[in-house]
């Protein structure tokens, strides 16, 4: 094990080696519910937790919606909204965040984060879309519809996994955001009823979208360079989901995407986030052993060349070869970086930072 203390040390090392960030992004992560609480959020905190570090993103977590205040926010380079329900917000942490939008700040929202704040209008422009209803929990189809941005990329272009299939009241692409993963609508049993008299999600059904510039940053505040991104995953319901390597890269890759708009102080401009020379990572209280890593070598997804997969059963599958996650010791010899994260396909999307440390310190573990 490698003691937190001594990964801040190495991240820092790393920071200055690659001429990278001088400063870690960093995410608060907001979990309040006010009505459905899911049991895997504990699970969701763990992960993000322990892959923070391996992309020199530092998180702090919190159910206080108190945190919600102008000087506090300040200090983020990005919220996560996650598995919020209902109203988590007061109205002084409502106009907190809808400032700190206006300030270049960014939004990450991931699952059940789209059924809170119903009649927040900035929180709904910055999600892009609020949650209609579900359909039972079984297999989907989902549909890979970008293979280019960096939450979808390593994903195939069809497979089906036990999700909640979440329908939403508009369609995000209202909005400007561009969705990167769909429901295959034929492939799953549709017992949900909808909520209300909603226009719905549109097509092909959204399931992940990203927004260079949503709308809930306007009037951008004086001095801010550029909006803030947003990035938005429905999937996540469960422990399984949490504990699978392709989801945990597809939510930490949305997360890197937004920060990577260059928007905030982490990155040297901006008028909120983490300011470069500050100490870097905060309470994630991450440690990273070998085991984890060779974990992620079992992070195969059932891809599906069928589109009518009607029931919860796999069958015409097989095992996807567009989906490997290279372990810490195999990726090794990867170009450190920031690039590095983001490489070509023969590049793990996953430890190549941690890989790009080791390698820059000479340590192993
Ligand atoms: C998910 O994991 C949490 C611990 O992180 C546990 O308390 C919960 O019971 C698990 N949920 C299910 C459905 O197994
Ligand atoms: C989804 O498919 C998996 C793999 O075939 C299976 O184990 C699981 O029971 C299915 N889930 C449901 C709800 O049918
Ligand atoms: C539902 O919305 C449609 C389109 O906006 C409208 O024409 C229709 O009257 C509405 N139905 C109900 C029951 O409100
Ligand atoms: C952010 O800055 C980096 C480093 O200067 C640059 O490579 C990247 O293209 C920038 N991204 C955007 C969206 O401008």
């Amino acid at each position: 094990m490698l003691s937190s203390t001594l990964l801040v040390h190495l991240l820092g090392l790393f920071a200055l080696t690659t001429n990278a960030l001088a400063s870690s992004p960093l995410v608060l992560v907001y979990y309040a519910t006010a009505g459905y609480y899911h049991d895997s959020i504990p699970t969701g905190l763990r992960v993000l937790g322990e892959q923070g570090p391996l992309y020199g993103i530092s998180f702090d977590f919190t159910e206080d919606k108190t945190q919600f205040r102008p000087e506090i926010l300040t200090k983020y380079d990005a919220v996560l909204f996650f598995d919020n329900t209902d109203q988590v917000l007061d109205e002084t942490g409502e106009a907190a965040l809808k400032a700190y939008f206006e300030e270049g700040g960014n939004f990450v929202g991931i699952h059940a984060a789209s059924s809170c704040e119903w009649d927040d209008r900035r929180f709904s422009l910055a999600i892009g879309a609020l949650f209609d209803y579900h359909p039972t929990l079984q297999n989907v189809t989902y549909v890979n519809l970008d293979s280019n941005f960096p939450a979808t990329k390593y994903l195939p272009t069809k497979f089906r996994y036990e999700e909640e299939a979440y329908h939403f009241q508009s369609d995000p692409r209202e909005n400007g955001a561009v969705v990167v993963l769909a429901l295959d609508p034929d492939s799953f049993y549709n017992d949900g009823t909808s909520s209300g008299n909603y226009s719905g999600g549109g097509h092909p059904l959204p399931a992940a979208w990203y927004n260079e510039s949503p709308l809930s940053a306007k009037p951008l505040a004086q001095g801010a360079p550029v909006s803030g991104r947003s990035f938005y995953t429905a999937l996540g319901h469960s422990n399984r989901t949490w504990e699978s390597p392709w989801y945990q890269g597809h939510v930490m890759e949305g997360i890197k995407w937004v920060l990577d708009g260059n928007s905030t102080l982490a990155y040297g401009v901006g008028l909120v986030g983490n300011p470069i020379g500050t100490a870097t990572a905060s309470s994630s209280g991450a440690s990273v052993s070998s085991t984890q890593f060779s974990a992620r070598d079992a992070g195969a997804l059932v891809a599906t060349s069928s589109t009518s997969a009607s029931t919860g059963t796999n069958t015409d599958t097989s095992t996807s070869t567009g989906t490997s996650y290279s372990s810490a010791a195999t990726s090794s010899s990867a170009a450190m970086g920031k690039s590095a994260v983001l490489g070509g396909a023969g590049a793990g999307i996953i430890g190549t930072v941690l890989a790009g440390i080791v390698a820059g310190v000479g340590l192993a573990w």
